[in-house]
């Protein structure tokens, strides 16, 4: 996982390396206020064009048959009576020209394709079989109906146990683990259990939890001649889309275009090309007309990814004083029928000073949807674990958990060679949290004699990207009448970033908000960036967008000097015009002095610059939570939720609460109610529905949500001092609310998620035993 963030580190261009730009240090006018998105009217009106409002003239739709077993080979598939259907244009199947296209490549030297776009062998419910075009995406739904598929159905695997047997069912060659463990190794747990006052052990699970996005994958796919043009609902127009179609079409990047305006969240589940997308471009290829694909609801529970499933086993161990003195984390993990390997253990190796750490992780292939990306892969399960064996160590000892979490802090990496953090407001995390929480009072109130139990939790985190690294590009274009275009190829998930952008470029250029325009996701128009995943899109384009409107003041402010015969610093631009702060007699239309100089425009391109090499970039958070605990019918409510996270500087305070909200919200549903259910008998998804897929809804999530920023005012990680925030604003929260439940029953509530039964079938075992 790890290697997968890790982007090599390009020179800074542009701005000249002798001005490395600082963050600000003065009072700023736009940065750090709560303002409205620059696309909220779009965003709320129904204007804004998401992937499925594309309609094109001509345009077909698509749909993709499935195999509806959990382990299965085609031996024949026959499209002739689908291909008859009304309204039906075109077939697709693994025989049809160009469907040879590989798919799935796992990590590492050796890496060959797990599976083809169209594989005959099936590793799971949900696995592309063949596809249609229809004039109408009925059509096409009924269509699939009529294709006839002869399978051999085969035995399935559904968990590491069965997957381990001698006998068991192979997904790929001839053995079902997913390769050696991964291992992280510090000092020596041994001794570090020697040493310790206390040593404990305990087992924790989580349950597989599915994207949920809140618009379903989808492309739409139009050939020009032999240019191609898509428009996906995608984390990335280049990486995950541009450059992985030109692979498989063997084409110049020059001839494709991927457009993505606006989105609805992807969460991880759309930051790489999905067999869909390629779908979509064949059967557009193959008829000559622009082919829409918007998976089904069902599909995207089914079959585009998920946070896996994870067996952690904890042992660790502290002195009396509370000083850690060894922690250890062995982990198992079943991604499904393709390679994906994560990391649970990186926070028992990072988050706390700790000298002897053995972390060690194994990931076998079942018969089930596979696993991608999902905010903070690893990590909240990894906090699911570490977190609640924090609270057990600090009951053992007799220390309050917030207390018992300070006496462990460390302020360099350690899993980075022990160099120092730019920047760790994670101590100011738990105790400003702690306060705005009203922890100490919460605490001490918390026992209640009837039926109804509160109790408060906490958590800590940090996560391992988030730092955002070249490369970057952001064009900042002034125009002759003063206003200016951010043009940048990262897509606006719905985090804000177009926002936070404009604000940025105002803020440096000095010009009012509305001057500003952006351009997002259109790799025709607008320049590389990264895939938006990782929490890396603030803190890795925004300075780049501050970068380059350092260079176009850099033009321009010596021309509007001169113009005016004042100085550079006595220079703004307002309605159109440079004028003098001093003297607001003297200006003069920009216009004017761009013609002067032979431009209309003024352009300034901004690079990332490169990482500090000798310190360490990380955000980090405590979330904490209230709960309420019926020990008659198991019900849990969330009272109370507050997120305090350093993410360094707060651009807007708005999407800043934005992200910490929905990220708590979203480990509020992985402790309580979401999950995964396969069927044991049929190898099948059981409630790939959102009816029975338990999201939280507004009638779950806590009425009283704080939001607490932290900024330590780095002024190392960026230009900005801001720090990636999408991730570690999800990633303790689910484990803040065990933390709380147990607070609030006594009794550890080690598998996720915890709903009335787990509730239930803890205090049924209490009772008898
Ligand atoms: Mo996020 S899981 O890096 O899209």
């Amino acid at each position: 996982m790890k290697d997968d963030f890790a982007r090599p580190e390009v020179v800074a261009q542009g701005v000249q390396a002798e001005e490395r730009l600082q963050p600000w240090t003065g009072e700023t006018k736009l940065v750090g206020k709560a303002l409205p998105r620059v696309d909220a009217y779009e965003r709320v009106s129904g204007t804004a064009e998401f992937t499925c409002d594309v309609v094109l003239p001509d345009m077909l739709h698509a749909a993709i048959l499935r195999c509806p077993h959990a382990h299965a080979m085609v031996k024949s598939v026959d499209t002739s009576a689908a291909e008859k259907m009304p309204g039906v244009i075109a077939a697709l199947t693994s025989k049809s020209p160009g469907a040879d296209i590989p798919f799935y490549v796992p990590d590492g030297p050796s890496a060959s394709p797990q599976s083809l776009l169209f594989d005959p062998h099936c590793r799971y419910e949900g696995d592309e079989v063949a596809a249609v075009a229809a004039r109408t995406p009925y059509e096409a739904f009924d269509a699939l109906k009529a294709i006839k598929v002869e399978y051999e159905v085969l035995p399935f695997v559904l968990d590491e146990a069965s997957a381990l047997k001698p006998d068991a069912p192979r997904l790929h060659g001839s053995a079902n683990s997913m390769g050696e463990p991964q291992v992280m190794k510090r000092g020596d747990v041994g001794r570090g259990f020697a040493e310790a006052d206390v040593v404990l052990e305990q087992t924790f699970t989580t349950s597989v939890q599915i994207h949920a996005t809140m618009e379903p994958h989808g492309s739409v796919v139009r050939w020009d001649g032999d240019r191609l043009v898509v428009w996906d609902s995608t984390q990335g127009v280049y990486d995950g889309g541009l450059f992985d179609l030109a692979a498989i079409f063997k084409m110049a990047p020059t001839h494709i275009r991927v457009i993505c305006k606006y989105m609805g969240g992807g969460f991880g589940s759309k930051a790489e090309l999905s067999k869909h997308t390629v779908i979509a471009a064949l059967l557009a290829r193959q008829t000559g007309k622009p082919v829409k694909l918007m998976l089904s609801r069902e599909e995207t529970l089914r079959a585009v990814g998920n946070r896996p499933e994870a067996s952690m086993t904890m042992k660790a161990g502290a002195r009396k004083d509370g000083t850690l003195t060894a922690l250890q984390m062995t982990s198992v993990t079943t991604p499904g029928a393709y390679y994906f390997v994560e990391m649970f253990g990186y926070q028992v190796a990072e988050l706390y000073k700790c000298a002897n750490v053995l972390v060690s992780e194994r990931a076998y292939y079942t018969n089930a949807g596979r696993a991608r990306w999902f905010r903070a892969p690893g990590f909240p399960a990894g906090s699911w674990a570490l977190e609640q064996t924090m609270d057990m160590l600090a009951e053992k000892l007799n220390i309050d958990p917030i207390d018992f979490r300070l006496r462990n802090l460390t302020s360099v990496s350690q899993t980075e060679g022990n160099k120092p953090y730019t920047s760790t407001g994670f101590r100011e995390c738990l105790t400003e949290g702690a306060r705005v929480f009203g922890w100490a009072a919460a605490r001490a109130a918390r026992k209640e004699p009837g039926h109804i139990r509160r109790g408060v939790g906490v958590a800590g985190g940090v996560w391992m990207a988030g730092m955002g690294s070249p490369p970057y590009t952001a064009e900042i274009r002034m125009f002759a009448d003063g206003c200016v275009t951010i043009r940048t190829g990262v897509v606006d998930i719905g985090t804000g970033t177009k926002t936070v952008a404009c604000m940025v470029a105002a803020e440096e250029l000095e010009v009012p908000l509305e001057t500003i325009r952006i351009e997002t996701g259109d790799t025709a128009v607008t320049p590389y960036a990264q895939v938006a995943g990782g929490s890396m899109t603030l803190p890795g384009l925004i300075p780049a967008v501050r970068g380059g409107a350092r260079i176009v003041k850099q033009q321009v402010l010596p021309w509007a000097a001169e113009a005016l015969g004042v100085s550079e610093r006595d220079v703004v631009i307002r309605g159109g015009a440079f004028v003098s702060r001093t003297s607001a007699d003297k200006k003069k239309p920009v216009q004017d002095v761009f013609r002067a100089h032979g431009v209309m425009d003024v352009v300034g391109i901004g690079k990332r610059e490169p990482n500090p090499t000798d310190k360490v970039v990380r955000p980090f958070a405590a979330h904490f939570a209230e709960v309420e605990v019926n020990t008659r019918t198991g019900e849990i409510r969330v009272l109370r939720l507050l997120g305090a996270n350093d993410s360094g500087r707060v651009i807007n305070r708005k999407t800043f609460d934005n992200q910490v909200v929905g990220g708590m919200n979203q480990g509020l549903g992985y402790a309580l109610t979401e999950r995964r259910v396969m069927d044991r008998q049929t190898g099948k998804m059981c409630n790939a529905n959102l009816h029975d897929y338990k999201l939280p809804t507004s009638l779950d999530v806590a009425v009283d949500h704080q939001v607490v920023p932290i900024d330590p005012h780095d002024t190392e990680c960026n230009n900005v001092g801001c720090k990636g925030l999408g991730e570690p604003a999800h990633v303790p929260a689910a484990a803040a609310i065990a933390n709380a439940i147990y607070d609030a029953i006594g009794l550890r509530p080690a598998d996720g998620p915890v709903d009335p039964t787990t509730v239930l079938a803890l205090l049924g075992k209490q009772k008898r035993g």
